[in-house]
């Protein structure tokens, strides 16, 4: 089978698919792999690196498109990519299936077999696959790194001849896989770290890195479905802002990385809250691609607002193109390895991980979520 990897075309992706490496195993194992000319090259790999791994180079996308038989990529195919594909292709990619409908339908009209990188089931053994967590990972590690940047004080304890400089405060939303790396990156810098979330079990990780988990007394606790957090009521997100009120208002710098699966990002910090912040503290919301964390958050600008810098860079792994390029290749590798051989894939529909990540098939949308046909 062919397999083609594709530059990414959405405006400031650095990222790609497929490494060097991972294409001379595909190799290895019988595959054909063809890559557009300069692929990877934002993400520091050259041409060169994939000759040399044993991939041919084309320059032309639709030529490489006409002739592939599976298509990864990093984000979603633009239409005139969609149209070069061939019917019966199989493409890999993010899709947010969710909240991109005209995407899919045109998918499943154009008899491409997709899979979504984004919903990849929460088990296990589909870990090694898991893209959301891979690149979450790398983006917590980056916000504290962002936020550090943006901060007029360094995070650790010093004493020196001059005077002691006291550590800075850092306060996270959310404990999940980025939140808990911004917490071990927070404190590797020798920050005070302290951490709200919804789902109480993210206590004893946030103690094990170090950080202070701050408890929201008298509160029902959110349910999780699938390793999501469900929505909160007000009554739980009042009793949170008591909770966390007086961190952070002590705080240098707050990350907030809290989502809930499906819907808008919670507002956990209104513009009222952050007028009470300290003077030159600084806010990274994670969450603003999802609508913000923050009320006053503005997707990809830094603003001040209230002597308080708040950071809404959207597309946090495209920053650390390289690692999170490494990681979403070896995330697509396992799955491949999951789901075909050379000869073919084996379309075994009612298995767990095929079940969950494959959103059109033969003409049809087949994804549960979705349940209709094209
Ligand atoms: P996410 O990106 O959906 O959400 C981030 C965090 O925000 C979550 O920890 C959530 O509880 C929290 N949150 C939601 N509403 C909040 C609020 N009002 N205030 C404070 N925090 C709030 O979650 P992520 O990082 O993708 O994963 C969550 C968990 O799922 C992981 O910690 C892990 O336990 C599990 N997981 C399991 C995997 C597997 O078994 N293969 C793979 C990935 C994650």
């Amino acid at each position: 089978m062919k397999i083609a990897i594709l530059k990414e075309s959405k405006a400031g992706e650095k990222r790609v698919a497929i490494t060097p490496a991972v294409a001379q195993q595909f190799i290895k194992q019988g595959y054909t792999c063809m890559i557009e000319q300069d692929a990877g090259y934002a993400s520091n790999f050259s041409d060169k690196t994939y000759e040399q791994a044993g991939c041919s180079i084309e320059s032309d996308k639709h030529t490489l498109l006409k002739d592939a038989d599976i298509i990864m990529k990093v984000n979603a195919p633009t239409e005139q990519e969609m149209m070069s594909m061939k019917n019966g292709s199989v493409l890999i990619s993010f899709l947010y299936h969710l909240h991109h409908s005209e995407l899919i339908a045109k998918l499943a009209q154009q008899g491409i077999s997709s899979f979504s990188m984004d919903a990849i089931p929460r088990i296990s053994r589909a870990q090694s696959m898991d893209a959301l967590s891979s690149q979450s990972n790398l983006a917590g590690y980056k916000t504290v790194i962002i936020g550090a940047n943006a901060l007029g004080k360094i995070f650790p304890l010093m004493m020196t001849a001059a005077g002691t400089i006291t550590p800075s405060r850092v306060l996270i939303y959310g404990a999940g896989v980025a939140g808990l790396q911004a917490v071990a990156t927070a404190k590797r810098l020798g920050a005070i770290v302290e951490v709200t979330d919804v789902r109480p079990e993210t206590k004893e990780q946030v103690e094990s890195l170090g950080g202070k988990f701050i408890e929201v007394k008298g509160a029902e606790a959110a349910k999780v479905e699938g390793g999501y957090a469900k929505e909160v009521s007000a009554d739980y997100l009042q009793k949170q802002k008591e909770a966390v009120d007086k961190s952070l208002f002590q705080a240098d710098l707050v990350i907030t990385t809290a989502l809930v699966m499906g819907k808008k990002a919670p507002t956990l910090i209104t513009a009222e809250q952050v007028s009470k912040m300290k003077l030159g503290s600084v806010i990274v919301d994670m969450a603003v691609e999802q609508g913000g964390n923050c009320e006053l958050s503005e997707l990809d600008k830094a603003v001040v607002k209230h002597g308080v810098t708040i950071i809404g860079q959207s597309n946090l792994p495209s920053t650390l193109p390289q690692n999170a390029s490494e990681l979403y290749a070896k995330n697509i590798q396992n799955l491949m390895t999951h789901l075909a051989t050379k000869d073919g894939f084996k379309w075994e529909m009612e298995e767990e991980i095929t079940k969950g990540t494959l959103i059109t098939h033969q003409g049809k949308i087949v994804h549960p979520s979705l349940n209709q046909t094209a």
